[in-house]
């Protein structure tokens, strides 16, 4: 039966002109730093403007906005309320300045660490990334603000992404590049998805049938709002015809002679462009956009609760991937000096650059406001150096701040510059007892410097706030519990990617294309298919040099009495899985406790295990607790070469549980029969 909205929707569109009905397919335009996006004004009908900004961490064009910590430091907490907590307070960020479209969140895969765009996205590995976005979906959205899931599909590195191919099987898509987009559609009910910029095996996302009506519409269901990434289509029938809905930021492609010279020529009809205004209004007057005043002013007077949760999710976020000798936390007993070295003490970069990247404004707490301000509280001297310098000898900690450039449309280097490097080297050779603070979204050479150094964190971009959080973390306050939400590898060369990502001969930086049109395309062949991250390390029987899922703590935990419900489940039976965990140190804490499924005869390649159940649990010292998780068939199903469907195994697997993808401790073995 036709809803209410629907019927109104196309009552409005029954009145349109034809010109009316064309026009409403491409946004307003974009002016830099002032209009992200909007779709356009039908004053007559009573169809506002709807304005869009981008979303990746915070709401960047309202006044006076909070910059939250980077989406990768949100995946690295594994704590999905948290993720509702940050949904719903860039939601109302945004609200309250009128913006009623988010273009976020981005859930692309982690493929590369190069990628400019990996601090925006929630990591590599599916499970997790569904996971953590549907709540943010949930409750942005419950917040009257329509949310868009991106950039569909395998856009997974930056460099010449619009002059590149992503080639990939159709099993890679489904189990690894698909699985967040899904989820966001049927798991969340997102209302709006942008297109990508790059092709996916021979046609540009944005225009590509196969993507936008077989899998989004057809295979998922979706009846929301298909809108491209800005400027990313070329061919008007194409991009009609894939069943694409609007095109951003203006209709160009999309434009009013080109369209109409289809219809005149019979290849689309009106009722094909009827059902794109349908797909966009509909999501429009469900939201209330139709009917009610877009902006609500009032909700400036939650900035500090949002406030708290950004800073929140740094203190769950940051990863402490080293601390020998417990360096860390600082005793302030015995502490009376520590050094800060590198420019990103001072000036701090709390974001990637490019459409996530924000200005924090003059809110912005550096490392070094932060790290003073509880050091000035127990008597410590903390004192700031560019370069090193000699009285390094004399100080008790020296921390290393170091950052790296990271921006949608250009790729980064796998390794730091020159001077970085010798920053690490000079302060160590002054100091053993050195700690370096990374703010990056993405993995990077350790390895060489890794043995020279007592401490490392990750604090990704920190945003406004984050700063306090590492400053909590080092001394003590906060018991660091993230856990990273990829793994980290040793050298290029040993990973799935090695040859798989740029074509020969060619150099990031300065060879960069990114919008060169003319450039010839290129392709990028997923040759690693569903073995990426900790999957690959897995079949090669490797080891990282830090594992997806690892993070340390200021305590120690145990895990053990692992008892599943039962070792036979069928049907569409859920298999409870129970242990006890025990923070075996004097202090609080949380650990995140990893449920890997291995899957023991596999009718086809399998990975050797895939995460499909984690729980984070905060516990006092001495404590124990006993936690819960389930699985059941839809966990143990994996997308066929053979049948080309989602196939559910039948037979013995085991569970694995642990506290990364490398540090399993406990296991036990069930079988599922499909009757
Ligand atoms: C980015 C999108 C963004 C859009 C609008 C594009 O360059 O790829 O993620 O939403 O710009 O700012």
């Amino acid at each position: 039966m036709e809803t209410l909205v629907l019927k109104r929707v196309k009552n409005l569109i029954h009145q349109m002109t034809l010109e009316e009905k064309i026009n409403y397919l491409g946004g307003t335009g974009f002016i830099e730093g002032e209009k992200i996006g909007e779709t356009q004004p039908l004053q007559h009908l009573g169809i506002p403007s709807v304005k869009m900004t981008d979303a990746t961490s915070g709401s960047k064009l309202t006044k006076d906005h909070i910059l939250f910590p980077a989406f990768i430091c949100l995946a690295s907490t594994f704590n999905p309320e948290l993720s509702a907590s940050y949904g719903q307070a860039v939601a109302e960020q945004a609200k309250a300045d009128g913006f009623r479209v988010l273009l976020g969140p981005g859930v692309n895969m982690y493929r590369v660490p190069h990628c400019g765009r990996n601090f925006e996205y929630l990591g590599e590995d599916p499970y997790l990334a569904c996971k953590m976005l549907v709540p943010y979906i949930k409750s942005v959205q419950n917040s009257g603000v329509i949310a868009t899931v991106k950039h569909f599909v395998a856009n997974n590195s930056e460099h010449y992404r619009k002059n590149s191919n992503s080639c990939v099987k159709e099993r890679t898509l489904h189990e690894i590049y698909f699985p967040a987009f899904k989820a966001a559609i049927q798991d969340a009910g997102v209302k709006a998805v942008m297109t990508s910029y790059n092709m996916l095996n021979g046609e540009w996302a944005g225009q590509n049938k196969h993507l936008i009506t077989d899998i989004l519409r057809n295979e998922w269901g979706f009846d929301g709002m298909v809108m491209t990434d800005w400027w990313s289509i070329y061919d008007t029938e194409k991009a009609i015809t894939s069943g694409l809905d609007l095109e951003m930021p203006s209709a160009s492609i999309l434009g009013y002679k080109r369209i109409k010279a289809l219809l005149d020529n019979e290849i689309i009809s009106e009722s094909w462009i009827d059902q794109r205004l349908i797909n966009i209004l509909k999501p429009l007057c469900e939201t209330g956009l139709l009917d009610q005043e877009h902006q609500d002013t009032s909700l400036r007077n939650n900035w500090s609760n949002h406030a708290h949760i950004a800073v929140e999710t740094a203190r769950q976020g940051i990863v402490l991937l080293k601390n020998q000798d417990n360096i860390l936390p600082i005793k302030p007993e015995s502490t009376k000096r520590v050094a800060l070295i590198g420019e990103n003490a001072v000036i701090t970069t709390a974001s990637g650059g490019g459409a996530g990247g924000f200005d924090p404004g003059d809110k912005l707490v550096t490392y070094l406001d932060a790290i003073k301000k509880i050091a000035s509280n127990n008597a410590i001297e903390v004192s700031y150096y560019e370069i090193p310098d000699l009285e390094i000898k004399n100080v008790d900690i020296a921390f290393v701040f170091l950052t790296m450039v990271e921006h949608e449309f250009m790729d980064r280097p796998f390794t730091l510059s020159d001077e970085q490097y010798e920053l690490i080297r000079h302060t160590t050779s002054l100091n053993s007892n050195t700690v370096v603070v990374l703010s990056v979204g993405s993995g990077l050479e350790i390895a060489s410097w890794i043995n020279e150094v007592k401490g490392l964190l990750f604090a990704w971009y920190p945003g406004t706030y984050g700063a306090q959080a590492l400053a909590e973390i080092i001394f003590g306050k906060i018991n660091p519990a993230g856990k990273l939400p990829f793994t980290i590898e040793h050298t290029e060369n040993e990973t799935h990617y090695y040859g798989n990502y740029l074509p020969e001969n060619t150099d990031l930086q300065r060879e960069f294309q990114g919008w060169n049109r003319g450039a010839p395309n290129f392709d990028i062949h997923y040759r690693e298919g569903i073995f990426t991250g900790y999957r690959w390390y897995d079949i090669k029987k490797i080891k990282s040099l830090f594992p997806f899922g690892f993070g340390l703590s200021y305590t120690t935990f145990k895990l053990d009495r692992l008892v599943l419900s039962s070792e036979v489940i069928t049907g569409d039976e859920t298999l409870t899985i129970c242990l006890d965990v025990t923070n075996t140190g004097n202090i609080d804490g949380a650990e995140t406790v990893q449920l890997y499924i291995q899957d023991i005869e596999s009718s086809e390649n399998r990975p050797q295990k895939e995460l499909k159940g984690f729980k984070r649990i905060s516990l006092k010292a001495s404590e124990t607790k006993q936690i819960e998780m389930t699985i059941d068939k839809k966990d143990l199903s994996f997308w066929s070469e053979v049948t080309r469907n989602w196939h559910i195994e039948n037979g013995s697997f085991n569970v694995l549980i642990g506290t990364s993808a490398a540090d399993i401790v406990l296991r036990a073995s069930f079988v599922y029969f499909e009757k």
